[in-house]
């Protein structure tokens, strides 16, 4: 009930932002738990002969989350030495995956989520790794700073993707790439596509990874249940278990009825 008033709520665009931020500000403020680090649905890969990627023991559990990170990544092309923005960074643990794996010259993630920002720069941020407070709308950004922008399930919170477009474009270096995954109702992906072009970025593949992401929730459906269980308050179980998307959840369903589907763009500012 609460969960299908807050979809309802979220069709108007000023109201979509207020609540995400508060619904953010929130999880970030209360429920500062220490290894909770990514909010994904995750990801993995469906060839059986696909490579598994090595992870440290320690970033095991985070296993499903770090392969969407690393798929939007590779998507986006070579990451070493680059200067790379994260929109939607959340708690951090994307950006602190791609800057210790994947070795660009330096990270900064942005969240409109001050708590979510504050306990990214405690626990991940040193190095070539920042976390800045910023929004999607308005970055605070120097125009032309970055080789790279990932993006990865952030978008569906903001009250207008083309702003957001107008801003990676600003912020792209000619030649550089934007990494954007997320859910997307049908009419939504080709207003996306129309979206991405009026700004300027040039389309270079769409990959609908939808079955990888039901896949990964399915193979992390225990740890998801088992954190929420620990964690979550009984009066909020279900609403958190329908954001986690656990099997049998609204969001879960719909990916699987093919309502909604999981797409990764990538898209180039031309050189
Ligand atoms: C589903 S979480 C994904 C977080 C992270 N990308 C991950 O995969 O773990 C969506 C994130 O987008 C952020 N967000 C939503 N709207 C935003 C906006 N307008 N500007 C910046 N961040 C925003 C939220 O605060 C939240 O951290």
């Amino acid at each position: 009930m609460i969960s299908k008033l807050f979809v309802k709520l979220c069709e108007i665009p000023w109201a979509r932002k207020i609540l995400w931020k508060s619904w953010y500000q929130f999880l970030a403020g209360k429920f500062p738990v220490e290894n909770w680090t990514f909010m994904n649905y995750g990801y993995q890969p469906l060839d059986p002969n696909a490579p598994k990627l090595e992870l440290s023991e320690a970033d095991e559990s985070d296993r499903y989350c770090i392969q969407l990170y690393h798929h939007v990544a590779m998507t986006a092309g070579t990451i070493e030495g680059k200067d790379v923005l994260e929109v939607g960074s959340g708690r951090g643990g994307g950006a602190s995956y791609v800057c210790r794996y994947l070795k660009p010259n330096r990270i900064v993630g942005a969240d409109f989520s001050k708590h979510a920002v504050d306990l990214a720069n405690k626990r991940l941020g040193g190095g070539a790794l920042s976390y800045v407070e910023g929004d999607a709308g308005n970055l605070p950004f120097e125009d032309a700073s970055f080789d790279v922008v990932l993006n990865v399930e952030s978008s569906h919170c903001y009250p207008s993707r083309p702003l957001f477009f107008a801003q990676v474009f600003r912020v792209l270096r000619p030649g550089g790439v934007l990494s954007i995954v997320d859910i997307f109702l049908d009419h939504e992906l080709e207003e996306t596509r129309k979206q991405l072009e009026e700004s300027g970025l040039k389309i270079e593949s769409a990959e609908d990874v939808s079955k990888n992401v039901l896949e990964g929730l399915k193979r992390d459906g225990a740890r998801r249940e088992a954190e929420i269980a620990s964690h979550a308050p009984k009066s909020l179980a279900p609403v958190v278990k329908s954001f986690a998307g656990t099997e049998g959840s609204d969001v879960y369903n719909s990916i699987a009825n093919g309502r909604l589907k999981y797409v990764l763009f990538k898209a180039v500012k031309p050189a």
